[in-house]
């Protein structure tokens, strides 16, 4: 696989063909994946939770995703490096550009920040001073603490309308993908319909472009019941890390991976 860039996600986009994006936080899952042909690496906030054992990832610094985004460059091969942008790291303009330089020269291709329409204008210096974004939409695990849970999210219409006009703004401000966790599918629909770059989805149903998971739910390793959009790929694989991987990329790329089941109405 040649080195995988925003254009290969644009260009599969046009050709209706599906990604995989699963997360990684070191060297050795990170080459793994890429022999896998795993097309994008989320370098992910989530290892607060399955790396350093806290109950939510706002304790996750700046620090921290460096450290791993770096780890990761480094057992890289070709896939694209996308990294968090952790909690609080960008609640001000200075402090995102900041930071998500830090993230840059640690190896990151894009950097991801979780929010809404309120982003736009920090979206838009990122993409001027060459620093690609992705928005993560839905469920927006760092502010739980205003969810009130990790639950689905744009259940109801006036939720769902804001959050397609918060999608559109976003395209229009200059965001190069955008990610869906956890909303019904009839929302995933209408935002697909509503903008025109990359749609990555987790817990959003299968009508996206690229499909997300955590690498430590993937292969069975979550403490307690895991959440409905996760599926074992590593008794559905070979019974090896890399067959796990493999087996994701190829369920994604058929469209048997997400399946009805794995969704929400
Ligand atoms: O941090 C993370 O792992 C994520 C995924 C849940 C998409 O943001």
């Amino acid at each position: 696989m040649n080195q995988v860039t925003l254009k290969t996600l644009r260009d599969l986009k046009a050709q209706d063909q599906r990604f995989s994006c699963l997360t990684c936080y070191d060297a050795s899952f990170a080459a793994a994946m890429a022999r896998a042909g795993v097309e994008v690496i989320l370098i992910g906030d989530s290892l607060g939770m399955v790396l350093q054992g806290h109950n939510s990832t706002l304790p996750v610094t700046v620090a921290d995703m460096a450290y791993h985004t770096a780890s990761v460059a480094r057992g890289n091969q070709q896939s694209l490096l996308m990294a968090d942008m952790p909690f609080m790291s960008y609640g001000n303009l200075d402090s995102a550009l900041e930071n998500a330089a830090t993230l840059m020269r640690a190896g990151a291709h894009l950097v991801k920040l979780e929010g809404g329409a309120w982003l736009a204008d920090t979206v838009a210096q990122l993409a001027r001073v060459g620093i690609p974004s992705c928005v993560h939409m839905g469920l927006t695990p760092q502010s739980v603490n205003v969810l009130g849970g990790y639950r689905v999210q744009a259940k109801q219409q006036d939720a769902a309308n804001q959050l397609v006009a918060d999608a559109i703004a976003l395209e229009q401000a200059g965001a190069a993908v955008l990610l869906l966790e956890c909303v019904p599918r009839t929302v995933t629909e209408r935002v697909q319909k509503s903008v025109n770059i990359p749609l990555i989805g987790i817990g959003a149903g299968a009508n996206c472009d690229g499909q997300v998971l955590v690498m430590h739910d993937m292969l069975g390793l979550h403490a307690g019941k895991p959440a409905r959009f996760v599926k074992n790929f590593l008794s559905a694989g070979d019974g090896t890390i890399e067959g796990a991987f493999r087996q994701f990329v190829n369920d994604v790329k058929a469209g048997d991976y997400p399946a009805h089941e794995h969704g929400f109405d």
